[in-house]
């Protein structure tokens, strides 16, 4: 969602700032801006709407000079893409402000503020917490105390970084909901809302936790919790390694991220599995223990982490003798749920941050579940911190805000709780092998399923004039018809549903015709036969069809029908294969439309906003 970076040094800040905000850019990127305090303590902000690309060339001609500043990449919430809405905002030319998250009340302090005189520029939420602190400082000697005073009237969530020209030498900042990370430097300190922004500059973080305030200076950080309490919070040496501009022989950061996918989930593997079944450990400490007690598994997640745990369903109903429900985090969290007697809150999320997920999480610590698990690719963010049990994905940073190897990844996850779970519920020793012997031939099927490259980019031209598409596909296929849908529509803004085929004839097959592709994902499984019966409906309508397929399962191609061949795998771990070629594809419709791959329109990489 919106980045932070935030910086007080002895050298110019600018460059440190702009290059933070070109490695969060992928999180949220409809405008940004800069604001640093000069030499004779005045302001100096340049924002700008579009890329970070189109601040760095206006810092370019108008350089801003300071040695301490903040910046911000904005995904508008409050008020439209404009340059007045960018970030930071200002109070009375003292105040600067960023910030992440969303100031529910906003509006009522809005008003009071305004009859206490201060003259609002923006539509934003943000710049009440401006005014608010301008107006505490003015019964507050001190600038953290007047910051606490503020965040004490604040509704909702932030990660809010404040400096004053009063007091040019410090950052002041708070986090409640929003994530926010110091990076202690020498003689230098730095503040963002990922560590990413931060890697040229240091390797040493310090993760605020919730309610957490902090005091900034170049050669000093004070943290306060939420109790007012003065805490020492660990610094923890990173070894993430990230490198900007490293898109490598690749045009785009996703075809890179689908690329690697054989490699990430390798990753994912390593050291986790014996020759016959899945080491608990994989999990984290105390993972056996749980897992031997709990009689349901309740998933919570978004997007693409939610077609991961639809999937996840169908493995831990069918092997692990394991009733399982998977709820999409923001209507979970707003309605009454019904919890059943030892059951498992598993999350899955690729960021650790996602707001509605993080927020099910919370809530589920009140509701009586047994225990939580989360799936996650961030071992510093907020779930993998706040959960009983992590199962770390290690698919490495995922720039793309389409999500891939973070999917396949998750999957992978997934497939080897079916087994830790498996174990305690009657799945014997001959059934984990045989899912354990499946797991190990996975990287090598990924990169077969990779090198249909060529292939798919030959089909894409079919689907680049169209304005709708269709997915099918039965059991554990059928959420990845809907994750090959959602990443069409997502980079391709071609509208996309995915449909479990059985449910064509009772409503979408009045959708068919020669203008709607119809792509059917097809491994030779047992419900092959019955996939078939669909397939010959929509052939019968007219349709066009493009049937991703195991050469066992006997489709040929014809004027109706497009086959892809996908390379024979094991039953169980098709789904994680036949997610390949659908990322292929919506990418090559992608390129072909010319949209931005990477960083499409209107969405952000992290949603950190409900
Ligand atoms: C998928 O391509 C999207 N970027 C999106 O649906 C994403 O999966 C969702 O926002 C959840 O994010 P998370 O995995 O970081 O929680």
């Amino acid at each position: 969602m919106c980045g932070i970076v935030g910086a007080t040094s002895e050298r110019r800040v600018s460059g440190i700032l702009l290059e933070g905000l070109k490695r969060l850019e992928y999180r949220g990127y409809d405008s940004a801006g800069i604001a640093v305090i000069d030499k004779s303590q005045h302001l100096q902000t340049i924002k700008r709407t579009g890329k970070v690309q189109a601040l760095a060339d206006a810092i370019d001609e108008t350089p801003v000079d300071g040695t301490i500043g903040i910046a911000h990449t904005r995904w508008a919430t409050h008020g439209g893409v404009t340059e007045r809405n960018a970030h930071p905002h200002l109070s009375e030319h003292e105040i600067a402000v960023v910030h992440n998250g969303i100031i529910e009340n906003h509006e009522t302090l809005r008003e009071q503020l305004q009859a206490l005189g201060y003259e609002f520029v923006s539509q934003t939420d943000t710049e009440v917490i401006a005014h608010l602190i301008h107006h505490e400082r003015k019964t507050h000697n001190d600038l953290l105390d007047a910051l606490k005073a503020a965040v004490r009237q604040l509704e909702g969530a932030y990660g809010t970084v404040v400096m004053d020209t009063k007091d040019p030498e410090r950052l002041v900042v708070a986090r409640s909901g929003s994530p926010l990370v110091i990076g202690v430097g020498i003689g230098e300190n730095f503040v963002a809302s990922d560590q990413l922004a931060l890697l040229p500059v240091t390797r040493k973080f310090i993760y605020l936790e919730e309610g957490d305030v902090a005091d900034i200076n170049r050669s000093d950080i004070k943290i306060y919790d939420s109790a007012n309490e003065a805490v020492e919070r660990e610094v923890i040496d990173s070894d993430v390694n990230y490198d900007a501009g490293g898109k490598g022989q690749y045009r785009h950061f996703m075809l890179k991220e689908i690329h690697e996918q054989p490699i990430a989930v390798r990753n994912a593997l390593e050291g986790r599995l014996s020759e016959t079944t899945v080491l608990d450990d994989a999990f984290g400490e105390g993972a056996a223990d749980l897992f031997k007690t709990i009689e349901h598994v309740q998933i919570i997640a978004c997007g693409t982490s939610y077609h991961a745990g639809m999937v996840a369903k169908y493995w831990l109903e069918s092997m692990a003798n394991i009733s399982c429900n998977v709820e999409i985090a923001s209507e979970f969290r707003y309605r009454q749920s019904f919890v059943r007697p030892n059951s498992l809150l598993v999350t899955i999320s690729q960021s650790g941050e996602t707001a509605d997920t993080l927020a099910a999480l919370r809530l589920s610590k009140e509701m009586g579940y047994r225990g939580s698990l989360t799936i996650c690719n961030v071992a510093t963010s907020s779930m993998v911190r706040e959960s009983d049990l992590a199962f770390m994905t290690r698919a490495g940073a995922e720039i793309g805000v389409a999500s891939t190897k973070a999917f396949t990844t998750q999957l992978t996850g997934l497939l080897m709780l079916t087994v830790a779970i498996g174990k305690y519920r009657g799945m014997n020793e001959q059934q984990q092998a045989a899912i354990v012997k499946a797991l190990q031939t996975l990287p090598a099927k990924l990169e077969e399923a990779v090198e249909l490259d060529t292939e798919i980019e030959a089909l894409a031209p079919d689907f680049a004039s169209k304005d709708h598409s269709l997915f099918l596909g039965r059991g554990n296929q059928y959420p990845i018809a809907m994750e090959g849908a959602l990443k069409l529509k997502e980079i391709s803004y071609i509208h996309a549903e995915a449909y479990a085929a059985g449910e064509l004839k009772h409503g979408p097959l009045a959708l068919i015709d020669e203008e709607m592709p119809v792509i059917v994902v097809a491994p030779n499984n047992e419900l092959l036969e019955k996939l078939k019966s669909n397939v010959e409906e929509v052939r019968a309508r007219g349709g066009i069809m493009y049937v991703f397929s195991d050469k066992n399962a006997r489709f040929t191609s014809d004027d109706t029908m497009n086959v892809l061949n996908v390379c024979h795998c094991d039953e169980v771990i098709a789904p994680i294969v036949y997610t390949i070629p659908l990322q292929l594809l919506s990418y090559y419709v992608a390129i072909i439309k010319g949209t931005d791959v990477d960083q499409p329109r209107n969405l952000a990489k992290s949603v950190t906003v409900e």
